[in-house]
């Protein structure tokens, strides 16, 4: 009380911050891998309609909240809907980004330990041709062992505090300015370095030559809710970002930016493992161990096998890093903002409070990989694919609906075109956004979930 809001130095600080949180397993990790899974160029294309269609409406929606709010999540969506459209009550939708974010990054967290593991493997030439390890059982003994994997969990959780602690503009947004260009200069060497292998033009081809009989309703929905994913959306991270973003700054060109970048290095990154998938005649098509599994096998086969893993997980790592930093924002902006708890104090508490439920996720590719939580519709799955299943695909995906409905519907188009007019975005353009939130947006998501209850 009293002491003044944190802000963003500048655009360019926000937009590399927020790109920071965009950009991160999501898509080095996971949009090759699903990519591979349903084919390629047809899913590509796809996936960019999502991006257009729902990913940057609501990407707009979360800056707008936050930035005609400047508040936290629960503020922001408890102070700006009229008692007759819902009022308070939509402070639910608050609460739950919150929530979604402490079990986030309780796991996101033990991924991202397990890209640090991966490091200090390729440094210590676990990736050489002489030592042939076989690394699919290589991966298996890694997350089978509960002391490695919990170093790295307790590295990362560690990393993201320590940024955290340091604030907005001297935490998170410094770390960004650091992180990001390494993380652009790795990628394009590694980029370059596939596009010398003689899979590179079967790699763009795979990925931008749509065979739409490859396309399937589950492909498509996957789009959508990955597109929500990948661009931080349906937990409150944009709105926290948007939050501490000066009015002078256009919401619209740096959430073009954002989305553009966020995209483009997704579709970077899967050329070039797909580049060098090919290069060894493999398949494209092997799943979540693509990166872990088929990657590591190849670059134990290749010259300089060692160092280019190496570069790749520290890629990964920092695009994790700036990920997790952007979610334990969430939950410590709530606290710093709505209680007058210090930020120092806030931070040690919540990310300590993530690391120890992080351990259950860590625990659970070993000492209880025999504990299986029944999930409907789903069979039995352990507690790190549990909380993964139910935080993909129904908390953000929820989430993802109430900021359409809130921003389209329960919030005064007059109020948020008054935080709008003088950003670029025109009338046109305005009515454009107020259209796809209110109408294309929800029955996108209501299909997701439907589809997810396996109904369609
Ligand atoms: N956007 C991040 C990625 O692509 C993941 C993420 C999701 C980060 C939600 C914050 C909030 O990996
Ligand atoms: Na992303």
């Amino acid at each position: 009380a009293g002491k003044k809001r944190e802000t963003w130095s500048g655009s360019f600080g926000f937009i590399l911050a927020a790109v920071g949180s965009a950009v991160g397993l999501g898509n080095v990790w996971k949009f090759p891998y699903i990519t591979g899974e349903h084919g390629g160029g047809a899913f590509v294309l796809v996936y960019l309609v999502c991006i257009a269609l729902v990913g940057l409406p609501l990407l707009f929606a979360e800056m707008t909240l936050g930035r005609l709010s400047k508040k936290e999540p629960v503020g922001a969506f408890s102070s700006l809907a009229s008692a007759a459209r819902g009022g308070k009550w939509w402070g639910f939708f608050g609460w739950m980004s919150i929530v979604t974010a402490v079990l986030l990054l309780s796991f996101y967290s033990v991924v991202g330990g397990w890209t640090l593991g991966y490091l200090v493997k390729a440094v210590s030439g676990a990736f050489s041709p002489e030592s042939a390890a076989n690394s699919g059982e290589a991966f298996g003994e890694f997350i089978a062992d509960p002391y490695q994997t919990l170093a790295f969990h307790t590295i990362f959780m560690g990393a993201c505090i320590g940024v955290v602690i340091g604030g907005v503009s001297g935490g998170i947004e410094r770390a960004a300015k650091v992180l990001m260009p390494i993380f652009a200069v790795l990628l394009l060497t590694l980029l370059g370095y596939s596009l010398t292998t003689d899979g590179a033009g079967q790699a763009l081809n795979f990925m931008f030559y749509p065979d739409f009989s490859k396309l399937s309703a589950g492909a498509i929905l996957e789009a959508v809710g990955h597109s929500f994913f990948t661009l931080s959306l349906g937990m409150g991270v944009m709105i926290v970002y948007g939050s501490y973003l000066k009015k002078e700054s256009s919401i619209f060109k740096s959430g073009m930016m954002i989305a553009l970048l966020d995209t483009a290095i997704a579709l970077i990154a899967g050329v070039t493992i797909f580049g060098i998938v090919f290069s060894a005649g493999q398949e494209p098509g092997t799943g979540p161990g693509l990166v872990f599994v088929t990657l590591p096998s190849l670059f134990a086969s290749l010259p300089m096998g060692s160092l280019w893993a190496a570069l790749f997980f520290l890629l990964l790592g920092f695009a994790a890093l700036t990920s997790g930093i952007s979610i334990l924002e969430v939950a410590v902006a709530y606290f710093v903002d709505e209680r007058g708890i210090d930020r120092k104090k806030a931070t040690l508490f919540f990310g300590g409070t993530i690391f120890a439920i992080g351990l259950l996720s860590v625990m659970s590719t070993n000492i209880l990989a025999d504990f299986k939580i029944p999930v409907p519709g789903k069979g039995p799955l352990t507690i790190f694919d549990t909380l993964d299943y139910f935080i993909s695909n129904w908390a953000l995906v929820l989430n993802g609906l109430g900021v359409a409905i809130y921003a389209g519907w329960a919030v005064d188009a007059k109020q948020l075109w008054g935080e709008l007019k003088d950003d670029g975005l025109g009338r046109t353009g305005f009515a454009v956004w107020i259209f796809l939130m209110r109408f294309v947006a929800p029955v996108a998501i209501i299909l997701i979930l439907l589809h997810t209850l396996e109904w369609i």
